[in-house]
């Protein structure tokens, strides 16, 4: 038996490999940029808001004043979650990762809708979306302080519901900023792991929330979403600058991996990094945490003078939702929440030219062995 050239060939981890047509975000890897439909980050994080992003990413194009209003009210309209998923969430217990429960939450959520394989993905991700934070918190208060809390709030923004549901009132304007900043970073990046998932999902014809929910298990990784979390954990570890560099030095030299560092595509630096670096420092000086920034600055320092490798947007991301108040095991599920909309974009573009994905494998195991009778094997 022969192999074909391409079994002959293996790139791993698909490494360099472009695997379909999108129109829907480009990482620019050699001037370290990122465009949603051709928008520049910089522009979305410094003047848009998450939710006319999540309809940038699903339409193709900006809403104009109505579009937006339209699409906030049908945001508003589906908030809480229905007496039946309220029901499940009770019964998933304490322990569990949050990403866990996500995963069944959604599933759940999933089997409540009538028909989704011919729903428009468009209105199953809006419903989606605004019922994550309700999702995620009523779980989180219940399991942790066995409190059935309300899930009608004043804020009429995605990050402001999270953030009011948490912490059970209103936001303050630089908080709830904040955190839109973050979800409208953390929105889309074109062929990551999960979302490359979702699309595999997709291309099987498969259904909205069974993609999804394959997505939210590729996303908790540490090698991916898991990323912040492990990222926290070490700022707050080191918990000063000195202490800092003496802890990465060692732990380099044990050929440890610092989490929320190096990138798949960008070599040089991550164009979300300075963006959500900025809003770290501030909310670090007005929250009293200016140690942690500091902390997180000498570890950018050292991983760049010993390992020429630069913070993902994971990195500071972590010190932005520690100064929120948002507890370290829900970083990854805040950023499923952002990744919905990308997922729900790239869900909806694979149906448009679909082709189902599947690749080869470069097969490296033995070929024609006799076969051994069970009574003959030893
Ligand atoms: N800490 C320490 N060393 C790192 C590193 C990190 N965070 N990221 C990469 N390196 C090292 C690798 O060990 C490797 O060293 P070697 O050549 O001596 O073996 C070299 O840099 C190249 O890395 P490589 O693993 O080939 O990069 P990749 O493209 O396969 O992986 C990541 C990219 C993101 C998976 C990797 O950088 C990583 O594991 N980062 C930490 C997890 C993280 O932050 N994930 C979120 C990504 S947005």
């Amino acid at each position: 038996m022969t192999l074909t050239k391409q079994q002959d060939e293996a790139h791993a981890g698909l490494a360099g490999v472009i695997a379909g047509d999108s129109s829907i975000c480009l990482c620019g890897a050699e001037d370290e940029s990122l465009l949603y439909c051709g928008y520049s980050i910089e522009d979305l994080a410094a003047s848009s808001s998450f939710e006319e992003v999540s309809w940038l990413l699903l339409h193709g194009e900006l809403p104009n004043k109505k579009e937006l209003e339209k699409y906030k009210n049908a945001l508003n309209q589906h908030k809480s979650p229905s007496a039946a998923l309220i029901k499940v969430l009770e019964q998933i217990p304490e322990h569990t990762n949050p990403m866990d429960m996500l995963r069944t939450g959604i599933s759940f959520f999933g089997n409540l809708e009538k028909d989704p394989e011919h729903t428009d993905p468009k209105e199953l991700s809006e419903k989606l979306l605004v019922t994550l934070s309700p999702m995620m918190l009523y779980w989180w208060h219940f399991q942790q302080n066995k409190a059935r809390i309300k899930l009608n709030v004043s804020a009429h923004s995605i990050a402001g519901t999270f953030l009011e549901l948490l912490h059970g009132k209103p936001p303050s304007p630089m908080h709830s900023q904040a955190l839109d900043v973050a979800l409208i970073l953390y929105a889309e990046h074109e062929f990551n792991a999960s979302t490359f998932t979702v699309r595999t999902i997709a291309s099987t014809l498969s259904d909205y929330f069974s993609a999804i929910v394959g997505g939210v298990g590729a996303l908790r990784g540490s090698l991916h979403g898991g990323a912040n979390e492990w990222a926290m954990k070490l700022i707050e570890q080191c918990g000063s600058p000195d202490k800092a560099e003496k802890t990465i030095l060692e732990m380099l030299g044990q050929k440890k991996l610092i989490m929320g560092f190096g990138h798949r595509v960008y070599k040089r630096g991550d164009p979300r990094s300075p963006i959500i670096k900025k809003w770290a420092k501030k909310l670090a000086e007005a929250s009293g945490e200016s140690h942690l920034f500091e902390t997180a600055e000498r570890i950018e320092q050292v991983m760049l003078k010993e390992k020429k490798l630069f913070p993902n947007l994971d990195f500071y991301s972590a010190v932005v939702f520690h100064c929120l108040g948002i507890p370290t095991d829900l970083f990854t599920p805040i950023f499923v929440l952002a990744r919905t909309a990308g997922w729900s974009a790239h869900y909806q573009e694979q149906h448009t030219h679909n082709k189902l994905i599947r690749p080869l494998s470069h097969y490296i195991g033995p070929t024609h062995r006799p076969y051994i009778p069970l009574e003959k094997r030893s």
